[in-house]
């Protein structure tokens, strides 16, 4: 695991950023994972700086997002939909139909799991997988449990996990209950894991899952079983690896 603290975060974005667009520059069909949230927005803003230098295209290459709120319409402003296209999908040249969201508002969402796992199998294997941590350890929307999923799932949310994130919300009522999410199963098979870390009030939860023992009640602790994760924290984030 090589675990990177940066002074600054232009610094780590520019990392973070420099990472991806350097596996699609020299791998130009690469499939990424990507993950919504706020570690990762300074990283999609570094990479579209990279992409109108002329210096990178996505025109060829795949993506699969983590998850998906459930019941949240697409267009509604806090949907992953939303915030990728926001973020990072309307400006680069990315192709929609190669930009793959589980879909929330499936009638059948059981169905929905498996169109989406079908899709990863497809794909066979994520190049690189973006993730921040959940303040509870959850990857993607794996929460800590006594046991994890493999594949895409129905989750329902931590009530933690939805006080953390009605910050975007009005309130915390407007926050969906349930999400789906793709498994640790999938995350874990991509060929390299980038992590992204920031704020002292991760400091702790990222310390533990990558120092501390490996279990499904802090999800992010899996990542100890991978070979190939790059950690990028903050100063904050990264006070108990100084
Ligand atoms: C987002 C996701 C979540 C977030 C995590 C950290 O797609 O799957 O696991 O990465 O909740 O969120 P932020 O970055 O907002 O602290």
């Amino acid at each position: 695991m090589n675990i990177l603290t940066f002074r600054t975060n232009d610094e780590l974005n520019i990392a973070g950023a420099s990472i991806i667009t350097s596996l699609v520059q020299t791998n130009p069909r690469a499939v990424l994972g990507l993950a919504t949230g706020s570690s990762p927005i300074g990283i999609y803003e570094e990479i579209i700086n990279t992409f109108r230098k002329n210096m990178v295209s996505f025109r060829q290459v795949t993506t699969f997002n983590l998850d998906e709120y459930v019941g949240l319409p697409k267009d509604h402003q806090e949907s992953y939909h939303s915030f990728m296209n926001r973020q990072l999908f309307s400006h680069i040249d990315l192709p929609a139909s190669q930009a793959n969201i589980p879909d929330g508002n499936a009638a059948d969402l059981a169905a929905e799991c498996e169109r989406y796992n079908r899709l990863l199998e497809d794909a066979k294997q994520i190049d690189l997988q973006i993730l921040g941590i959940g303040n509870n350890g959850h990857i993607g929307f794996n929460e800590p449990s006594h046991s994890l999923i493999s594949g895409t799932h129905i989750v329902e949310l931590k009530e933690e996990t939805r006080e953390a994130n009605a910050r975007f919300f009005n309130s915390i009522d407007e926050v969906p209950t349930h999400a789906l999410t793709m498994g640790v199963g999938a995350i874990l098979k991509a060929k390299t894991i980038l992590l992204v870390v920031r704020g002292e009030g991760k400091a702790e939860i990222v310390h533990r899952a990558l120092t501390g023992p490996i279990t499904t009640e802090c999800p992010a602790s899996l990542l100890q079983t991978h070979s190939n994760v790059v950690v990028l924290l903050d100063a904050e984030a990264g006070k108990y690896f100084a």
